[in-house]
């Protein structure tokens, strides 16, 4: 005899995360969408400064955080909610929001996250196929049906780059009953900069079945305190903090994140050294046509190498040189590897491996 799980559990396919490490050796990790520049050095004192703090219980509510969040965001702080990770965010709001039988939306090429979520309550995770890997919003609605509870929109989307604009994400919120929770999990937003993307904010503020997810672990270079945040109506802020651990957030992760968003400097450095990688990565790739690199708006690049045999190919020359793509088959791209941008010294090694890899193949 042994406790028995829900028989949905052993449904759940583990999630995958990107290797970290080669043998022993040490190795260049562009697999988990890290921030290049690491974090702010006042994130980091601030992280450190809390030491002597850490046998006690942090505050639970992260007031100062909502407030610097809310200052930063001109919103209200009472809506916004935080959590260990955007991730845990999405736990809560799936565990509230959906159960046995009923039906989430994500796209053919989501992050994983979402179908790990709703299958861990017992619901069914409806997957929509997309148009040249992006989520297709015509699809999203006819897939609509009475089950429907959540739709799950990452945009950007990890791990194709893709975005849905302005009048698309409308076109989503307009043609979806109001029962229906739309989740716009903006966990690159920071990198973005193109003018027709929506703002989820001002959404948040005219739809009530609107949430957005944020998270420090991006473009704050915080991903290992695991930190994130939501903004919603309060209505639905209101059930995440019924549900959520009374200390989710841990203080030293609080202070930091309350400095790294005091910190413009590192910030606009972050943002201005993706820019401009980005730039020189397709300026570069598109120099060859062994290698499709698939435009993005975040900090990474999904590079399609045509079939199955030459991304494995690529993959072994790449590790072979101490370079850590993220395997892309648990979405559903077998031929494609993923590979986040860098400091400069692994930028220019990684165009270098990558010249070999289309000598080679
Ligand atoms: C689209 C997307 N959403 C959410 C997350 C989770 O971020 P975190 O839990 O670190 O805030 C990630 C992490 O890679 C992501 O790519």
């Amino acid at each position: 005899m042994k406790p028995v799980a829900h028989s949905y559990i052993s449904e759940i396919e583990n999630y995958v995360p990107g290797k970290a490490k080669i043998g022993s050796k040490k190795a260049i990790k562009l697999s988990s969408n890290e921030n290049a520049l690491g974090a702010s050095l006042k994130a980091i004192a601030a992280y450190k400064n809390h030491a002597d703090e850490i046998s006690r219980y942090a505050g639970g509510s992260c007031n100062p955080l909502r407030e610097a969040i809310a200052a930063k965001n001109k919103i209200d702080p009472e809506r916004i909610v935080c959590g260990a990770g955007s991730d845990e965010i999405i736990a809560l709001l799936t565990s509230a929001f959906a159960g046995i039988d009923d039906e989430i939306i994500y796209s053919e090429h989501g992050f994983l996250m979402y179908p790990i979520s709703a299958k861990r309550v017992g619901a069914r995770a409806v997957k929509v196929m997309e148009k040249n890997l992006k989520a297709d919003v015509g699809a999203i609605l006819s897939a609509i049906t009475s089950k429907t509870k959540i739709i799950f929109i990452a945009n950007p989307n990890n791990p194709t780059g893709s975005y849905l604009n302005k009048s698309e994400i409308d076109k989503l919120i307009k043609g979806a009953p109001r029962n229906i929770l739309i989740l716009l999990d903006h966990a690159y937003e920071e990198f973005v900069e193109e003018p027709d993307y929506p703002n989820a904010i001002e959404l948040v503020n005219k739809h009530e079945n609107v949430v957005i997810t944020r998270t420090f672990s991006k473009i704050y270079g915080l991903a290992s305190l695991r930190i994130g945040w939501s903004y919603s109506s309060s209505y639905i802020a209101d059930i995440l903090n019924k549900i959520r651990g009374p200390f989710n957030v841990g203080g030293p992760a609080q202070a930091a994140a309350i400095a790294a968003l005091q910190d413009e400097e590192f910030f606009t450095a972050s943002k201005n050294h993706n820019k401009k990688w980005l730039e020189v990565f397709f300026e570069e790739l598109a120099k060859q046509q062994k290698i499709n690199a698939h435009p993005s708006i975040a900090n990474f690049i999904l590079l399609d190498f045509g079939n199955v045999e030459a991304c494995q190919k690529a993959n072994q020359i790449l590790l072979a040189s101490g370079i850590i793509f993220r395997e892309m088959t648990a979405y559903g791209l077998a031929n494609c590897l993923r590979m986040t941008i860098g400091t400069e010294e692994e930028n220019l090694r990684v165009l270098e491996i990558l010249q070999k890899i289309c000598d080679e193949l």
